[in-house]
């Protein structure tokens, strides 16, 4: 069993992954920490050095990497993985997408409290970062809700979610 999490910066796939993977009791991985790790560099710095297309690149030979390794994992997928033309199909071909889904508004107050380790939205201040995400998370919604399962998120606890998937 593969679960792919998707879904806009912020949206928890990270922390609800590992606690999914906890109650499945399989293995969490987190492609953006695997891309760091291949790379031998932070996410930041893959950016300023090799630019965004080259991220994009590593991103999509991640997908088919972890999409083909042997064994059942839970995998959080960075923001923008499943929004380049045909991954997400390649996600879908490997597993189960799971689309977190969160309105802009509490996507933008969660993102505006840790902007640094996030190449698209450092630099930004609060109102040009409700910019961007209202215009990209737009563009990218047509992918996300493309997913096998889409869970609105909004006011429903982590608790909750975890209990909902695993049930
Ligand atoms: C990105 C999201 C990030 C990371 C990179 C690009 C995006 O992951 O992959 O900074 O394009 O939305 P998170 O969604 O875990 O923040």
């Amino acid at each position: 069993m593969k679960l792919f999490l998707i879904g806009y910066m912020g949206c928890g796939k990270s922390s609800l992954g590992r606690r999914l993977a906890h109650r499945f009791a399989i293995d969490f991985v987190d492609m953006d920490k695997a891309i760091e790790a291949e790379a031998a560099m932070t996410i930041p710095q893959i950016f300023a050095t090799e630019g965004e297309e080259a991220f994009r690149k590593r991103e999509r030979e991640m997908i088919s990497k972890l999409g083909a390794a042997e064994g059942d994992q839970i995998i959080a997928t960075g923001g923008g993985a499943p929004c380049r033309e045909g991954n997400l199909e390649l996600l879908n071909s490997f597993g189960t997408t799971i689309y977190l889904k969160l309105p802009p508004d509490i996507l933008v107050s969660r993102l505006c409290r840790n902007k640094a380790k996030r190449p698209l939205i450092a630099g930004k201040t609060d109102e040009e970062v409700a910019e961007f995400v209202s215009r990209s998370l737009g563009e990218r919604e047509v992918y996300y809700q493309r997913a096998s399962i889409v869970i609105d998120c909004a006011g429903r606890s982590d608790d909750y979610i975890v209990e909902h998937l695993y049930n």
